[in-house]
Order: C-alpha cells, then structure tokens, then sequence
C-alpha cells in the first residue's frame, strides 16, 4: 500500500489524533503514510472572483497545487476534522472547492478513494461525519462505513481505534 495520506483539517486535537493514528498505522505500514495539516496551507477563502483572478494570471497559488497534488497522489485518505455547528467546518469546504476548481474533473483528488473519516469534536461529531459522507459520496469516493469519533468526554474506545484502522488498512491491500 502506497501513499496513504492523513489529513487533519485543525491544529490542534484532530492534528493529535492525525499522529496517533499514523504511529498506529506505521506499525504494519509498507508503504508511505503522511500528515497534511490543512492550516499550514492557509488557503484563501474561495470566491469565484479570486477564482477569475487566478484564472486571468493563468495560475493558482502555489499552496492550492501543493495541496492538489498531494490529495491526486494519494491513492487512500483519512481525514481527521471536527464538527462546526452541526457541519463540516469551513476550512474543509474551503478546500474542497479549490481542488474542485483547480483540476481538469473536478473529482480527480477524490474519485474511487477509499476514505475513513475521523473526528475529534466539542460533542459527538455525528453530524459532520454524516454530511461529510454525503459530500464525499457525491465526490465519487468510497467512504467507509466506519468512523473515528473523540470527543472531549470520551477519549476514545481503544480497541476500537485500532480494530477500525486495521480493516480499512487491510482493505486497501484488495
Ligand atoms: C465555530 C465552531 C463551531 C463548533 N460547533 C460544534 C458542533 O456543532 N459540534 C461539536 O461537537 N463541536 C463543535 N465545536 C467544537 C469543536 O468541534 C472542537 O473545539 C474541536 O476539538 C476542534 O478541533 P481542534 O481541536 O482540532 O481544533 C465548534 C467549534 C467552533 C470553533
């Protein structure tokens, strides 16, 4: 298994949980496993005015491609974030659009990718976990049925963090 990427939306504990789940995985990894932190990246927010901007200097920011070409290399994503008022929060959208606009079809970073979302949320992260899913179903990737939830009362069910992390790195060797 090549090229598995972790990406953690926030800094602070979904970034924690990014590492924790890669020092988990790179017990039994034969291949690459990274971490993008998305706030490193500092995107700006997307406008279709930046967009045509962008466009008419016939080129996207550097950050935006760093973080296109990462997302079209990996060939599996977990994706660590936390719920916002119920949702996906901003930086995720934020993002999302930019990779839509920046490549050729606008699914090609997110197509027949085997996904596992993961949250570390204020509460239980149900609903971003479940519009997540919606969103990335319409980006043609294969989520997982399973997901990873920590919650600032429940630190999370060990066995089960790593029952679930190795069945989806199992099913990407099929
Ligand atoms: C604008 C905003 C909205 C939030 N809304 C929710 C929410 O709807 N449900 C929830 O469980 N936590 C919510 N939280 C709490 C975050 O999920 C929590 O702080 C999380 O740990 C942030 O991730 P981080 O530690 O990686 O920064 C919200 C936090 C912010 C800043």
């Amino acid at each position: 298994m090549k090229n598995l990427l972790i990406i953690s939306s926030t800094k602070n504990t979904n970034l924690d949980l990014s590492y924790e789940i890669k020092k988990y995985l790179d017990n039994f990894s034969d291949g690459e496993i990274s971490v993008l932190s998305l706030e490193e990246y500092d995107l700006p927010l997307y406008t279709p005015t930046l967009e045509e901007k962008f466009k008419q200097n016939n080129s996207f920011p550097d950050t935006i491609e760093r973080v296109k070409k990462i997302l079209i290399n990996s060939r599996a994503i977990i994706w660590c974030s936390p719920e916002y008022n119920g949702g996906i929060s901003p930086i995720v959208t934020n993002t999302i659009a930019w990779i839509s606009r920046a490549t050729e079809d606008w699914r090609e970073a997110f197509k027949d990718k085997k996904i596992l979302i993961c949250s570390s949320s204020g509460g239980n992260g149900k609903n971003f976990i479940k519009g997540f899913r919606i969103q990335l179903d319409y980006l043609g990737s294969n989520v997982s049925e399973d997901y990873i939830i920590r919650t600032k009362k429940n630190g999370g069910d060990k066995d089960n963090f790593e029952q679930i992390l190795t069945k989806f790195y199992e099913q990407l060797n099929n």
